[in-house]
């Protein structure tokens, strides 16, 4: 192993730019050169690439996004796309890859290792929806910045006593939603793993507001798929008469500055994808359990269903009677 690439791939996370610190650092230590490619597979298909030193990663730990860009590729999904891939890492002598993204790009490595090429992924996506791995690179600040916003929306919510619905991301995983709403004391928490009860929500907010309580938080994660918040806001008022306000916060959560959670399994996993290599090993998924790396397949990381911890859900209704 001579010479590796780095590039992130679907959407950003916070943190990744740490991964990718941390993978040339490593790399460059160990006496490998290091090549990066901009704009995830798309970048790697059209030779989107450029030598990295040093330099390259200085002053970049601490900020969000990805130095290196990313993207979606449909082309790449297919045979064609994946040998163009393949022939451009043979043109620039590159012989292990390191990718760093959510379950789509890890998908996209096992097609390129299933092929013969020596890859590793990293989990980098805010949704932490990943089973095989207890976080993914970005949870930790998401759910920070999410729980920040869920306490601003709460002073102008218990000003004019309203009940706000504040849509977050994460796919069809509802961590995201169940974790800033347990941090920020939400009233109620909508998930795609729960059938939503909106009879369940109005009777909360009713016998809240028979105790005097005229405002609630409502987080509503964006893969609930039976319900907008906009008609849960509607239902809400007709069936409580509590004004109700609907709040998407959007790529907001997926900005700035990683926390310091993220910064540091991202320099850890880093460092162990490049070992991995180093030491002749591919077609793995670096991951963390507890405070321990590992590594596994990438394809039984793949296979690894997602577990609901439904007693934290639980934990969140109950602290919120
Ligand atoms: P994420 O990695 O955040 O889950 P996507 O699902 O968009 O984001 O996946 C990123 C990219 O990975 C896709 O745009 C595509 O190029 C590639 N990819 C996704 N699924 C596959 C697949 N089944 N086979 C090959 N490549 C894939
Ligand atoms: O996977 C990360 C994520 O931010 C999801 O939470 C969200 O549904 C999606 O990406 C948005 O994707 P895009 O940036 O393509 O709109």
């Amino acid at each position: 192993m001579k010479r590796i690439g780095v590039m992130t791939s679907g959407g950003d996370s916070p943190g990744m730019n740490a991964a990718i610190r941390a993978v040339l650092r490593t790399a460059i230590y160990n006496g490998l050169e290091v090549f990066g490619i901009r704009r995830g597979y798309s970048g790697l298909m059209e030779a989107d690439i450029y030598e990295m030193n040093l330099g390259s990663v200085a002053d970049i730990i601490q900020r969000g996004g990805t130095i290196l860009k990313t993207a979606r590729s449909t082309e790449f999904k297919t045979d064609e796309g994946q040998n163009k891939a393949l022939n451009v890492l043979r043109i620039f002598k590159i012989d292990g890859l390191v990718v760093i993204g959510g379950d789509g790009s890890f998908r996209g490595a096992k097609a390129l290792y299933e092929k013969g090429f020596p890859i590793i992924s990293i989990p980098g996506t805010i949704d932490n929806d990943m089973g095989y791995t207890d976080a993914t690179i970005g949870f930790d600040t998401v759910i920070n910045t999410v729980t920040e916003s869920i306490g601003r929306l709460r002073d102008t919510t218990e000003s004019h006593g309203r009940a706000t619905i504040v849509e977050v991301m994460g796919r069809n995983c509802g961590d995201i939603a169940l974790y800033s709403g347990l941090a920020g004391g939400a009233d109620s928490i909508v998930l795609p793993e729960k059938e939503i009860d909106v009879d369940a929500i109005c009777k909360k907010l009713l016998e809240g507001k028979s105790r005097g309580k005229k405002h609630a938080i409502i987080v509503f994660a964006e893969g609930e798929g039976k319900i907008t918040p906009f008609e849960l806001a509607k239902t809400i008022e007709k069936n409580t008469g509590i004004e109700s306000r609907v709040t998407i916060l959007g790529y907001i959560q997926r900005g700035g500055n990683p926390s310091a959670y993220d910064r540091i399994i991202a320099s850890k996993m880093g460092s162990r994808a490049v070992e991995l290599l180093i030491e002749g090993k591919s077609g793995r998924a670096i991951g963390i359990r507890g405070s321990q790396i590992i590594d596994l397949s990438i394809e039984d990381a793949l296979n690894t269903e997602k577990s609901f911890h439904n007693r934290d859900h639980e934990i969140a209704n109950e602290l919120s009677i």
